[in-house]
This record gives C-alpha cells, sequence and structure tokens, in this order.
C-alpha cells in the first residue's frame, strides 16, 4: 500500500460523537507512551500527523486520521499511565471497551507493544478482549533500534508467550526511530481494511 494522503481527521472524547460514515477503520492500542503516535507518523511519512511526547499519557482522546481517502486510523490513548487519576483510568477503560465491541467500521486493531519489555498484564488483558470481540489484530513490537539485532529474537519469544500468541501470528518488528517494518506493517494495515470491506462493497486501498 502506497501512502498517498494522510489527514487529520478529528479528536473525539466519546465513541458516541464518532463520525458515522461507512469507513473502515483501523485501531491502535497499546501502553502509553509505547509508540503509538510515533508509529502513526512513521508509517504515513508524516512527521508531525499524530502529536508524540516523550511525557506518557499524551493521546488522551481518540485521534483519527484519514488515510488515502479509504480508511481511519485511529489513535486510542495510552494504557496503564500510573500517574492518571483512578477516575480517569476507569473512564478510559470505559471508552476503549465501548469502542472496541460496538464500533461496527473497526475492522482490525494493532496492538503496539515495546521491543526492550514483557509485555503487561493490561496487554494481556488486551488480547483477551480483542479474542473474545473477535477482532482481527496484529501485533507489532516497536522500538526495535533500541535493542541489538542479536537479541531481538528471543524477544520477540518473550512477547509471544507472555501474550499466549497463536503460534501462526507473525509479530511486526518496528522501529518509529529508522522505519524499520513500515512496508510490512502497511500491507498488514491494507489487508485488514480490505477484508470485510470485499464482502460488502469493494474498495481500492
Ligand atoms: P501516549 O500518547 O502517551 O499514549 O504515547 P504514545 O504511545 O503515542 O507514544 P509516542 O509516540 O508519543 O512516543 C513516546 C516516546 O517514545 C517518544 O519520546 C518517542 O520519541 C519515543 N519512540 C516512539 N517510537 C520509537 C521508536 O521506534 N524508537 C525509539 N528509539 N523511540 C521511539
Ligand atoms: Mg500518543
Amino acid at each position: 500500500m502506497k501512502i498517498k494522503s494522510a489527514e487529520y481527521a478529528g479528536t473525539f472524547v466519546t465513541v458516541e460523537s464518532l463520525p458515522q460514515e461507512d469507513i473502515p477503520e483501523v485501531a491502535i492500542v497499546g501502553r502509553s507512551n509505547v509508540g503509538k503516535s510515533s508509529m502513526i507518523n512513521r508509517a504515513m511519512n508524516r512527521k508531525h500527523l499524530a502529536k508524540s511526547s516523550s511525557t506518557p499519557g499524551k493521546t488522551r482522546t481518540i485521534n483519527m486520521y484519514l488515510i488515502n481517502k479509504s480508511f481511519y486510523l485511529v489513535d486510542l490513548p495510552g494504557y496503564g499511565y500510573a500517574r492518571a487519576a483512578k477516575t480517569e483510568r476507569a473512564r478510559w477503560g470505559r471508552m476503549i471497551e465501548s469502542y472496541l465491541k460496538r464500533r461496527e467500521q473497526l475492522r482490525g486493531v494493532i496492538l503496539l507493544v515495546d521491543i526492550r519489555h514483557e509485555p503487561s498484564s493490561d496487554d494481556l488483558l488486551m488480547k483477551g478482549w480483542l479474542e473474545d470481540n473477535q477482532i482481527p489484530y496484529m501485533v507489532v513490537a516497536t522500538k526495535s533500534d533500541k535493542i541489538s539485532r542479536g537479541r531481538r529474537k528471543n524477544h520477540l519469544e518473550i512477547i509471544q508467550k507472555t501474550l499466549a500468541l497463536p503460534a501462526e501470528l507473525e509479530i511486526i518488528l518496528f522501529s518509529a526511530d529508522n522505519g524499520d517494518g513500515v512496508e510490512t506493517l502497511l500491507e498488514s494495515i491494507s489487508e485488514a481494511v480490505a477484508h470485510q470491506a470485499t464482502e460488502e462493497s469493494p474498495k481500492e486501498v
């Protein structure tokens, strides 16, 4: 998939206020500060499309980006932000849950983890949710630039095990820093978008 256009399409605080058109979307979930916004910017080849920051908890709202005028990438707020108030975390949980359960336009989810760390209990919970709700997902291990080539395989195995991923699921290695994995990620996104769209109305991506 070639990125021909990528436009900011709005910030939303509730699931009810999201756009109603029937445009497929792919959402990104992961811990706060894992690199969701940076992944969007790198993969879409736009430096400042999504706001990234070294301060965790930067994205607190649902931010949408319209790609190639044919699908939305959805940047969801990160979870596990330790300094967020309890009420805020509860609100987050409800929002994400209702988004994942009710959003009919949702074609797939990118679960983003940091290649350096063992996935958290929140990551595992998220993966369980996705499976329970039969939402197609892919796992992307980002910040691959932070560890040497020789150690990556071992880290991917730890992620595979900790998240109890199906053996056939291939974790996508990614780096927003050097662009590692962009092609593979874009192909997976395009497959996710095309998947159900072909059953209803064929859409060029
Ligand atoms: P929240 O919006 O707070 O949930 O964070 P986020 O998941 O959107 O993370 P964001 O993209 O803002 O990145 C967090 C920090 O990680 C920033 O300092 C980024 O520069 C850094 N970062 C993100 N991706 C990579 C990567 O692939 N490699 C390296 N070295 N740093 C990265
Ligand atoms: Mg962000």
